[in-house]
């Protein structure tokens, strides 16, 4: 009987396969068919089709400088900006989940391009004996996650995974359905799934993904040789990103670099205002690592060739139009959105590759939908306006007393995320999201870092302000910050020795890292004057005892 029915559920799929290989066919053919039809549209155009002499069109829509907005009324929706993640319509992505099980169709890859993508990767491998190594081998980074449940995981391998994006698209992915009794055996192990899909797969109520993961280091190697088939511009950002699709139906978000590592943010601007960095995104992603928090989607140094891999794939014509060549010679672009988005801040090349930051996009909303919490240490956003928090200093009492931060090891990562924007300066955290799948009881997930080392001539205090008001920490925490404040492993080389494998490395310069290890002993002052005010009992939770099933229950105290 299960046999029939399993016969009939296989022909069943081979059908949804035929009819969607031919869908893709007609999609593919449709632009085209409408290209010759109707010249009157000039939304589905591929660029390529236009004329070469783009260069010299003049400028198009040249913007006028733009006044920097007031921002008090902007960022305060309940949407951050990582939540427009959702705009690659689920459909790209379901298509994509439906293509992978199709192997045959991407197989035209370029072979000389892979041959001279695998040549450039084979730099940077962990050297033995390494001060890095040694961190990760300290027992301070083995401790082992409590069991997972199905509860405890984002999604269930063995019902979820097989991707049924049909039902993804209808109704809420819900973990259990009538796909149960079919679920994958032994050929259908997640080792045949692209290194995102794995990657997303493992994420869980405790982390993002586990300390020694092969799967990640595949992932970053991914970001920087995958072929890019698209790019649009996110939108709702106010300054230029772009939403890079690879050959393997990966997607990451790019940010191009827009200042040289050595330029420092001018003493006037507002931390609102100030670049993003592509060169913060990658240092927050190892930096994040080093602390053992692991709250960062894996972020990678390229360079991209503007022409190639931008302006010839994208789909975009309100991005496309915004390439010209510089009277240098180089590919500019400028993109739209609120910010920097003109010619006097154009993105240009040299002549035509630029640098920029991939990061690997988190499972998409329609799959694993996300919860954005504003930030009780959130900053006004105003030029003239303080916040609550700076004028009040008994501000923590108020938020310990507020779901969620008055149980479980929700302040514990506030604190946690203070400690780590402190390091980098910061100041910029107006939201984080969890996911909704795991309720309160998980971590914090640590996105958009670009705005972290932007001065190191300077330790913002009031990053620290959430820290110096609670007075809290988790003991693992604790005792890695001591850890890391030592000669042997010191952060700063530890930075430096993890950063090297990026493919943009140097990463960050000398004087930005000398500044973690002096905002480091700034945290440990901090926290031991806390130790001397209120005892070290009340200051660091012991987060040793009990992990996992009922941390629940181990709210923090309260005076
Ligand atoms: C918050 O999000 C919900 C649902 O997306 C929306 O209906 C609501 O208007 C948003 N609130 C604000 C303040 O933007
Ligand atoms: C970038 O791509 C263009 C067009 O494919 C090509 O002509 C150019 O040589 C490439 N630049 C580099 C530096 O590889
Ligand atoms: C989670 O936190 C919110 C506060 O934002 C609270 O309303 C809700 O009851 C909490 N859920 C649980 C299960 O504690």
């Amino acid at each position: 009987m299960k046999m029939i029915l399993l016969r009939k559920f296989r022909v069943l799929i081979l059908m949804v396969f035929l009819i969607a290989c031919s869908m893709h066919i007609m999609i593919d053919l449709l632009p085209k068919l409408e290209r010759h039809g109707n010249s009157g549209c000039s939304c589905s155009h591929t660029p390529s089709e236009e004329p070469q002499s783009w260069g010299k069109q003049g400028w198009p829509n040249k913007h006028t400088l733009r006044i920097l907005q007031d921002f008090s009324n902007e960022p305060s929706s309940n949407v951050s900006s990582h939540s427009l993640e959702r705009i690659p319509a689920t459909g790209d992505k379901t298509q994509a989940l439906k293509r992978l099980e199709h192997p045959g169709q991407q197989l035209r890859g370029d072979r000389k391009r892979q041959f001279m993508q695998d040549a450039a990767v084979t730099k940077n491998l962990p050297v033995k004996g390494s001060r890095l190594s040694a961190l990760y081998e300290h027992p301070l980074y083995r401790r082992a996650l409590p069991t997972l449940t199905d509860e405890d995981t984002l999604f269930n391998v063995n019902t979820d995974i097989r991707f049924d994006p049909k039902a993804a698209e209808d109704q809420a992915w819900t973990g259990e359905g009538t796909m149960e009794e079919f679920s994958p055996t032994g050929e259908l192990t997640a080792d045949s799934y692209p290194n995102w899909l794995r990657f997303h797969i493992g994420i869980n109520r405790y982390e993002l993904y586990s300390r020694h993961n092969p799967v990640i280091d595949a992932l970053l190697k991914d970001l920087i040789t995958q072929r890019i088939t698209s790019v649009a511009m996110k939108s709702g950002g106010t300054q230029l990103k772009l939403i890079m699709t690879f050959q393997n139906y990966g997607q990451a978000l790019f940010k191009p670099m827009k200042q040289t590592r050595e330029q420092e943010t001018p003493p006037d601007f507002f931390y609102f205002s100030d670049f993003e960095r592509h060169n913060a995104e990658i240092a927050a992603f190892h930096l994040d690592k080093i602390l053992d928090f692991r709250r960062v989607p894996p972020v990678a140094g390229r360079l991209v060739n503007m022409t190639k891999e931008i302006r010839d794939v994208t789909r975009d014509k309100k991005l496309w139009r915004t390439f010209f060549i510089s009277p240098a010679n180089n590919v500019c672009f400028y993109g739209e959105c609120s910010y920097y988005c003109s010619t006097e801040h154009a993105l240009c090349g040299k002549p035509d590759q630029i640098e920029g930051s991939l990061a690997a996009f988190l499972p998409d909303l329609a799959l694993a939908k996300r919860k954005t919490w504003r930030n009780p240490w959130r900053r006004s956003y105003h030029k003239r306006k303080k916040a609550e928090w700076e004028v009040d200093p008994d501000y923590c009492e108020e938020v310990k007393q507020t779901p969620p931060y008055d149980s479980g090891t929700r302040l514990l990562d506030i604190m946690d995320m203070t400690i780590f924007d402190f390091l980098m300066g910061n100041m910029d955290r107006h939201h984080y999201e969890t996911f909704e799948k795991f309720g309160n009881e998980t971590f914090i997930i640590h996105l958009d870092n670009g705005r972290g080392f932007g001065k190191h001539s300077h330790d913002e205090m009031s990053i620290l302000v959430p820290l110096t008001q609670c007075c809290r920490v988790r003991k693992s925490t604790h005792l890695r910050l001591q850890l890391l404040a030592k000669e042997e492993y010191k952060l700063s080389m530890l930075m430096a020795e993890s950063l090297v494998r990026d493919r943009l490395s140097p990463i960050l310069i000398q004087p930005h890292l000398d500044a973690m290890d002096r905002r480091l002993r700034h945290v440990l002052n901090v926290l031991s004057e806390c130790v001397e005010k209120e005892g070290y009992s009340y200051v660091v939770e012991n987060d040793f005892r009990d992990h996992g099933s009922d941390h629940a229950h181990n709210g923090p105290r309260r005076r």
